[in-house]
């Protein structure tokens, strides 16, 4: 059959197929067959044939990973049965107990094998997979672990990580010996240089870096924003299966397997064996391959691997008492400090930066080690000169964990003396009451600004490319010999940055009036450079308010909590009208942040501020939520107990697509959804023929 004779149907379910096994060469099996051209290609192809035929898409089409709308935040779900923690060992004794209490939770002629896997250091997620069409299983949804019983619902971002399938075939699942609703748990990971590249970007614009992968994976599943989960390169690890809260089949090591078959990434490492010996060697060569590996692991997870003694062996409170966590020890080195630097961020908070004598850790030449703030300076005891011992965790920044002092590590002397005055501007430090940082609250300090700037600029921010350190330290009149590659060395070297020129800009809002003869004036700036600048500039505006209140800089609001303020309040007038009370109305918004938001509006600057950026373009009101349009003009009607989702939120996924809920059943309704326990509207909805779904169907439907 060529191409010109398939149906349309036909044809997007071909290249939905053809699609979905590249994905799985790429992203799973690391072995990709096609160019990222071919596939961009097909994947155009495929989206500009359901374009033709959107009564065609369904949400597990490869085209619907992203592009979904930013939300207002996640709905709670019960997960099928609980979402344990584990229990840690931290050597080779405590290791050796637990499988003695093992074994006496057993019959004495019993043999226990163990399944050995790496210990991910991510978070842990829940996919729910319900039948598809034709014996296939798509995923239904993906849900945070939350407290361990309830998590939150995080399908739209969990969609966008590739090595997660959003259908699975006939064929795979008869391969796998899965059926078609089935649980899979496993762990998202940010891989190192995902999280390396994410890093050097907000370093790049002035922005503190995410601690470690862990946190900056939890923190990209819980942005609101699916787009920017998009781009951040998570992956998914599956290592554990389940059907209605039970196991489903009897070992780990077939769960395993048959996830692998499935087309779920599991990580290859990972071996089934007969004895404590064996596992302890497990441990040695995972701590070898530690440093090796693309992504971070803190340990090591030993499992028991036969489903049946996992099921006598049960559980105590918090813990499965078939598995365990041994934890690898912290990389730790002894070095020398040699200097104590002060840095000062955009909110002005000044920092003490350990240099140290250059040592090796696992591999990485550390230098530095924040010393965080004066208390800490304090609760250490250390002195320049003193040895330090350096802790380096999955963190990007390496902590100093405490003072050595023995015989062949004499303790220095000079004392650490925090300073009264901002080292780049000399105006007082001021430390506010029950707070432990230092800070600069001079507006006009250098630092402060080109901060500010810097964050202003940066791509999850306003996103203005070309906005980096040489440009804002241009724009504001410094000159470049006085940019250091380093900040740190830059405090060190030149006290205050140069002042080199007369500032183009001094406040955020002169950046919008920028034109190009004023950049044409700066060094190393063409007609090209301006002209992209300013159209950078320009299109910035347009962000949106959640962009601009996360751009502004108010004490306590991220990303997150600027989506949901944005979504809450419409407009900038309305959120600097808004008492302490009502900012706490916001879901997730608390005394401390309502308190930081009403005290940045109180000020004169802050409001002048808004008022100007508002009068030069800056759009200051939030995208409204989209209506979609795939059920527009269909009239549904809900009964019974949907399996996942509560009325409400049914409810609120229908309407969101443009259909309506009504509550009765009429010759006009056009579906009727279904659960368990449905009484006479399901039987009215048979009387008059209208359709019936349940919720797998209903969820089809929405796009
Ligand atoms: S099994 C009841 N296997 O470690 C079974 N967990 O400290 C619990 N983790 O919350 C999970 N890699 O987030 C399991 N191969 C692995 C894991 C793993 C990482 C995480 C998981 C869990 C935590 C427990």
């Amino acid at each position: 059959m060529t191409q010109q004779t398939l149906t349309p149907d036909q044809q997007i379910e071909a290249l939905r197929e053809e699609l979905r096994h590249h994905e799985h060469l790429y992203y799973v099996l690391d072995a990709p067959e096609w160019t990222d051209q071919e596939f961009d290609d097909a994947m155009k192809r495929l989206k500009a044939l359901e374009a033709e035929h959107p009564e065609l898409i369904t949400p597990d089409s490869p085209s619907q990973r992203v592009g979904g709308k930013p939300r207002e935040g996640f709905a709670k779900v019960a997960h099928s049965r609980p979402m344990l923690s584990l229990e840690n060992a931290y050597n080779a004794e405590e290791l050796r107990a637990w499988a003695e209490r093992v074994a006496g939770g057993l019959a004495a002629s019993e043999t226990v094998r163990y399944t050995c896997e790496f210990k991910l250091d991510g978070l842990s997620l829940a996919l729910q997979y319900r039948p598809g069409r034709a014996g296939t299983a798509s995923l239904l949804n993906g849900v945070t672990r939350g407290d361990g019983a309830i998590g939150e619902e995080v399908t739209t971002n969990v969609r966008t990580i590739r090595s997660v399938p959003l259908h699975i075939s006939a064929r795979k699942l008869a391969e796998a010996g899965l059926p078609q609703d089935f649980e899979v748990r496993g762990e998202v990971v940010m891989p190192q240089k995902a999280f390396d590249r994410m890093n050097d970007e907000r370093v790049a614009q002035g922005l503190a870096p995410a601690a470690n992968p862990r946190n900056a994976a939890a923190g990209t599943l819980r942005t609101l924003e699916p787009n920017i989960v998009a781009g951040r390169g998570l992956e998914f690890f599956a290592y554990f299966l389940l059907r209605e809260g039970e196991t489903l089949l009897e070992e780990q090591s077939a769960s395993l397997e048959a996830l692998r078959r499935a087309g779920f990434l599991v990580n290859q490492h990972a071996a089934t064996v007969d004895s404590m010996d064996e596992v302890l060697l497990f441990i040695d060569r995972a701590e070898q391959l530690r440093d090796k590996l693309p992504y971070e692991i803190d340990g090591v997870v030993i499992k028991v691997d036969a489903m049946v003694q996992q099921r006598r062996l049960g559980f105590t409170g918090k813990a499965p008492r078939w598995a365990i966590a041994y934890k690898f020890a912290a990389r730790a080195g002894i070095t020398r400090l040699n200097d104590v630097l002060f840095g000062v961020g955009r909110t002005g908070k000044v920092t003490p930066v350990a240099m140290l004598a250059p040592v090796s850790i696992g591999g990485t030449t550390v230098a530095r080690a924040t010393l965080h703030n004066a208390d800490e300076i304090a609760r250490l005891g250390v002195k320049i000169g003193d040895f330090v011992s350096v802790e380096r965790g999955g963190d990007v920044i390496p902590k100093i964990t405490h003072v050595v002092a023995d015989a062949s590590h004499p303790r220095g002397g000079t004392e650490i003396v925090f300073p009264t005055h901002c080292p780049i501007c000399e105006s007082a430090l001021v430390k506010e009451e029950g707070e432990v940082d230092w800070r600069c609250l001079n507006d006009n300090c250098p630092a402060r600004i080109s901060g500010a700037m810097l964050h202003w600029g940066s791509r999850g921010v306003m996103n203005i490319e070309g906005l980096g350190e040489a440009m804002v330290a241009q724009l504001l009149g410094q000159s470049l010999e006085a940019l250091s590659e380093d900040a740190v060395e830059m405090v060190e070297e030149s006290g205050a940055p140069l002042l080199e020129h007369e500032p183009l800009v001094r406040s955020l809002a002169d950046l919008y009036t920028l034109n190009s003869e004023q950049l044409l004036s700066l060094e190393r700036v063409g007609q090209k450079t301006a002209d992209a600048l300013l159209e950078q500039i320009a299109r910035s505006k347009n962000a949106g308010l959640a962009r601009v209140l996360l751009g502004l800089g108010v004490r306590f609001v991220g990303e997150r909590t600027a989506q949901l303020l944005a979504q809450h309040f419409g407009e900038i007038e309305a959120l600097m009208g808004a008492s302490a009370e009502e900012l706490e109305a916001v879901n997730e918004v608390g005394p401390k942040v309502a308190q930081a938001i009403v005290e940045f509006f109180a000020v004169d600057r802050n409001r002048e501020l808004v008022m100007r950026l508002r009068a030069l373009g800056v759009v200051m009101t939030a995208e409204k939520r989209v209506i979609g349009t795939a059920l527009a003009g269909k009239t549904f009607v809900l009964t019974g107990t949907l399996p996942t989702l509560t009325r409400d939120e049914a409810k609120e996924k229908i309407e969101a697509a443009g259909g309506k809920v009504s509550g009765s059943v009429s010759k006009k309704t056009s579906y009727v959804v279904a659960g368990e326990d449905a009484g006479s509207k399901l039987e009215k909805a048979r009387d008059l023929g209208v359709a019936v779904l349940d919720e797998a169907a209903l969820l089809a439907l929405l796009v």
